[in-house]
């Protein structure tokens, strides 16, 4: 029986030092060490012994059972220890290998353009205040004091979202000094940027979607000096300082008296070239000082408060601060464009 346990304990030994999965090592236990495994069965003839080999036999049974366990442990924690390795091996990330390159883009050339104007206003005291593009026929003509039968309000000229003409994509951000008034009352300082909508064909220099920034100032005292002395001290900022300006009379219902605004053509300096297209001039923004209806509509008395407002074209704004020649291209999103700023 000695021969026997020694012959087990060698066999199964190895077998449990050479398996090399999991269930393997479990089928070995079950071999070895179950309720009909080859220990077992030799202790059952254990009753054949004499009374004097009995505890020997008995002393030695246990000692191989106790390190075929232990050889069971020892190699199942080998076994987890390579399949840990295994599976770190192959989940290893490879940092020598080149990276997709990430194409980091940037600012569109228009917002770069009005984060300079914004940066211009903010230096001088202004807010800058967002609106909505889905706006009452209120705001945008009425407290305006564009009357019931005024052209701008034609069907063929504006995008209304209803039957009864009460709500419409914004024709301008001029709507917004009436908000402005309205929330944060006089004496006020902002320009608010933003889209406005007109019914009009794509070409070079329109487009049914551009950008505006209005302008408001009111206070005690402000005269049509301080519009054009502000107007002129942005223009030059913009353009470069000794570039002219030119003020033209003009109409808006809702500034009295208004007028156009001209910067000396960038690209010619003033003789005439296909840019100015011939002019010499290109007109920048609309300007003038706010009606009196306009201020008692918002409850401010116009003996007291006096202000001017200003709407500057964004895209002409960009199309001359980066001397782009058709307005197509700043909506396009062609990537090669995009890319030169
Ligand atoms: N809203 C006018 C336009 O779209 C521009 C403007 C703004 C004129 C403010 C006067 C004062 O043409």
């Amino acid at each position: 029986m000695k021969e026997q346990l020694e012959a087990i304990l060698r066999t199964a030994t190895n077998a449990i030092r050479n398996s090399a999965a999991a269930p393997d090592l479990e089928a070995l236990r079950v071999k070895y060490l179950g309720k009909k495994g080859e220990l077992t069965a030799i202790l059952k003839q254990m009753g054949k012994l004499t009374a004097e080999e009995r505890p020997k036999m008995g002393k030695m049974a246990n000692e191989v059972r106790a390190s075929l366990e232990s050889a069971l442990e020892e190699q199942a924690a080998v076994l987890a220890q390579k399949a840990l390795e295994a599976r770190l091996a192959l989940e290893t990330v490879d940092v020598t290998i080149p990276g997709k390159a990430v194409e980091a883009g940037h600012q569109h050339p228009m917002y770069i353009a009005l984060d300079e104007f914004k940066e211009i206003f903010i230096d001088m005291g202004f807010e800058v205040i967002d609106g909505p593009e889905v706006e009452l026929s209120e705001y945008n003509f009425t407290k305006l004091n564009t009357p019931d039968d005024h052209p701008a309000r034609e069907w063929s000229d504006t995008f209304y979202l209803d039957n009864d003409s009460k709500t419409l994509l914004r024709t301008q951000t001029s709507p917004m000094q009436i908000r402005a008034i309205e929330r944060y009352g006089v004496p006020i300082r902002m320009i608010s940027p933003g889209r406005v909508y007109r019914k009009d064909e794509v070409d070079a220099t329109h487009s049914p979607m551009f950008h505006q920034v209005e302008g408001l100032v009111i206070d005690k005292g402000v005269t049509m000096a301080d519009l054009k002395g502000t107007l002129n001290a942005v223009i030059q900022e913009i353009y470069g300082s000794g570039t002219k300006t030119r003020f033209r009379p003009h109409h808006f219902p809702f500034t009295e008296p208004s007028c156009e605004v001209d910067v000396q053509c960038h690209k010619c300096g003033g003789k005439g070239c296909p840019t100015c297209k011939g002019e010499g001039w290109i007109e920048a923004l609309g300007a003038g000082m706010v009606h009196p209806k306009v201020l008692s509509g918002c409850g401010i008395d116009p003996d007291v408060y006096s202000g001017y407002a200003f709407g500057f074209g964004l895209e002409r704004l960009a199309m001359a601060r980066y001397k782009i020649s058709d307005l197509r291209l700043i909506f396009e999103n062609d990537i090669r464009f995009l890319e030169q700023f």
